[in-house]
């Protein structure tokens, strides 16, 4: 160890903690008690409103109660600040007024070494961002320009251009005084097995990699044309660099972070750029590989529900859940991740450029929690037609959540499972017995409300009861998700639709009175209107934003027309005609209509048939049940992640 225990205490026992993080945060007057050394503040570490993060100078300790970080002055100085522990201890040494002790020998030679390998890669930085504006960076500053990158962008990033030499680089260090063993050290040049050296990075855009106190210590490049076999080219691993420990962005994004919200994990270095042109900084990549343990801890240190994102194919729902896989373990109260899935075959970038910020936005707005991740990986396509399926899916879940370190959230896991468990296939208890062929229908997906195509009803010649098993269990899918889940997307466009057109409601008052809405946050959303409406303020729509928005429901307001906009339900949205509007909307409320109807009587049906199994009613339950799938079809399909192999519309 560098510092003895007795110099750090000593340090830390001079200065109050209160006295560094003070120089962060603005502390809240009403719950902190400075007198007793009881501080309060709006947590640095992630965003939020109201303060939950606590100091004490008695323990010399924070704490923060919503995301759960903690530690003592240096910890805050290396997390918050991204120094090294010596430079934190420096820093309170300073500040205490106690003068550091004598280094040692070969740390001290080793960290200049360090920094020396810094300078180097910097003056590399350089020379590559001169290079692409010479002569020979032409090209390159055209292929930029013709992927959206204004001169701006280009310059927060400092990208650059390595010329196509095998020498250009490795000359200009040359005549800086750079010897040939720091430009290896730094990866810069390719050595091993070669006679000569030469420059590792020839013809390509240069993305620098910056550590998280903005210093490069690695470089990306990309390839202008698709012959190149290698499209992105990356710095080997160096005494500066490991790119398991390293979130490309992670510097900008946590600056970006403090005014609250949270990470988003996308994959490659032009989607971060993409998002940081369009607005959102707070976007980080992990480089070229699937994210890592400690990666996730860099994530956690910005913000404890990071959405990771990825695209929207089968790949990316498979690298989706080997996140899940990585991240379970880890999780802790207040340590989680969200999930987003990407419309298919289009990355960030690509959507931003091609729809805005603001479809990105909707992709976020419908990230999933890891816990409904896992259940639909365990459930989707699944089949799960006998006791002892059911049994192996309980286990597989036990085994899964058993895997969570932290005791709290294991259990809460444990118990979630089971309710979900439970919910789905509790309806089936004590049916079972003597019964033939039954329950011959597929769950399908149950997480992404698809598998309910209505030819598996009629398959099969089995009794009764064992079909209304799987019809209730299906019926059910859809509610399994947590409170607030999915919003259906009919209901979600009604609402929508009678906001940005309220003259709707003065036409269908009646029905819109009474309109019957599954979804807890669009009924809510219902009641607004109804309220404004009743208090004259439903003229016009700036009048019912402003109820909805008085009333705290901005939020549900913006989820539901992101997914309107999302299922490309444009006659429902602002800048419809009229026209459009009330067509679609007499259309969906005729649908709607007929779905609650229908779903009266197949409930009614189900209890007849459950109570006397006859023949007849379960003929009855069949037939409601066919048309009630029609009615539901759609919006089954679209439900979610909306991928639904893109009949979402997303694409
Ligand atoms: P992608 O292939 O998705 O590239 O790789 P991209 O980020 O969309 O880049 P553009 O839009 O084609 O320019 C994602 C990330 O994987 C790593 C890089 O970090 C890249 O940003 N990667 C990809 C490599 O390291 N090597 C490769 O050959 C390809
Ligand atoms: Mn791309």
């Amino acid at each position: 160890m560098r510092f003895s225990d007795g110099f750090l205490s000593e340090i830390r026992d001079r200065v109050p903690i209160s006295a560094v993080v003070g120089q962060r945060v603005t502390w809240d007057r009403k719950k902190t008690n400075a007198p007793r050394g009881d501080f309060w503040a709006c947590c640095p570490f992630h965003g939020e409103k109201s303060p939950s993060f606590h100091c004490e100078d008695r323990k010399g300790r924070y704490h923060c109660f919503g995301c759960g970080v903690s530690g003592d002055h240096f910890r805050f100085l290396t997390d918050l600040d991204g120094m090294t522990f010596p430079e934190a201890v420096e820093r309170i040494a300073e500040m205490a007024g106690v003068p550091m002790p004598a280094r040692d020998a070969h740390e001290e030679r080793r960290e200049k070494e360090r920094a020396s390998l810094t300078d180097v890669m910097e003056l590399a930085t350089t020379f590559f961002e001169d290079r692409l504006q010479s002569a020979d960076g032409a090209r390159a500053r055209a292929y930029l320009r013709d992927r959206g990158l204004t001169p701006a962008t280009q310059q927060t990033f400092r990208l650059g251009f390595a010329p196509d030499s095998r020498n250009a680089l490795k000359e200009f260090l040359a005549s800086k005084g750079i010897e040939k063993l720091q430009m290896e050290a730094c990866g810069l040049t390719v050595f091993e097995d070669v006679p000569v050296s030469y420059d590792r990075f020839r013809d390509r855009i240069m993305f620098p990699i910056p550590d998280s106190r903005g210093r490069i210590i690695a470089f990306g490049g990309r390839a202008m044309s698709a012959e190149v076999s290698a499209k992105y080219l990356n710095s080997p691993e160096t005494e500066l660099f490991h790119k398991g420990n390293v979130l490309y962005n992670f510097a900008r994004a946590r600056k970006a972070l403090q005014k609250g919200g949270a990470v988003i994990a996308v994959e490659g270095y032009m989607d971060v750029i993409a998002l940081a042109q369009a607005g959102l900084d707070n976007a980080v990549a992990p480089l070229g590989t699937a994210l890592t343990e400690n990666q996730l801890e860099l994530l956690w240190r910005m913000s404890g529900e990071p959405v990771l994102c990825f695209d929207g194919d089968k790949a990316g729902l498979k690298a989706a859940y080997r996140a899940a896989d990585m991240v379970l373990p880890l999780v802790a109260p207040g340590h989680t991740a969200r999930f987003a899935l990407l419309p298919e075959g289009k990355d960030p970038d690509d959507l931003v450029k091609a729809e805005g910020p603001e479809a990105f936005r909707a992709v976020l707005s419908e990230a999933r929690p890891l816990s409904d991740l896992v259940w639909m990986r365990e459930t989707s396509g699944g089949v799960f037609d006998t006791p002892e399926r059911r049994a192996e899916l309980e286990k597989t879940l036990r085994e899964l959540t058993g895997r969570i370190k932290d005791e709290s959230v294991r259990y809460h896991y444990q118990q979630e499972m089971r309710e979900r468990v439970l919910s789905f296939f509790g309806n089936q208890r004590g049916r079972q017995q003597g019964q033939g062929d039954r329950g011959k229908g597929s769950f399908g997906k149950p997480g992404f409300g698809k598998g309910n195509e209505r030819g598996q009803w009629n398959k099969g010649g089995g009794a009764a009861a064992g079909r209304l098993a799987v019809s209730e269990s299906l019926a059910r899918s859809a509610m399994v998700k947590r409170a607030g889940g999915i919003m259906p997307l009919r209901e979600a466009a009604l609402v929508v639709a009678l906001v940005n057109h309220p003259s709707l409601i003065d036409e269908n008052f009646d029905h819109v009175e009474k309109l019957d809405l599954s979804h807890g946050e669009l009924r809510q959303l219902h009641s607004v209107l109804i309220d404004a409406m009743a208090h004259g303020e439903a003229n016009t729509r700036e009048g019912v934003v402003a109820a909805i928005e008085r009333a705290s429901c901005a939020e549900m307001w913006e989820r539901a027309v992101a997914l309107a906009r999302r299922t490309r339900q444009w006659t429902a949205l602002e800048d419809a005609a009229l026209e459009d509007a009330r067509d679609a909307f007499a259309q969906a409320l005729h649908l709607h209509r007929s779905a609650r109807t229908l779903h009266k009587e197949l409930k009614q049906a189900e209890a007849a048939l459950a109570t006397d199994p006859t023949d007849e009613n379960y003929r009855h339950l069949v037939e409601i049940q066919a048309q009630f799938h029609d009615v539901q079809a759609t919006e089954a399909l679209i439900e979610g992640f909306g991928v639904s192999s893109g009949r979402g519309g997303r694409n």
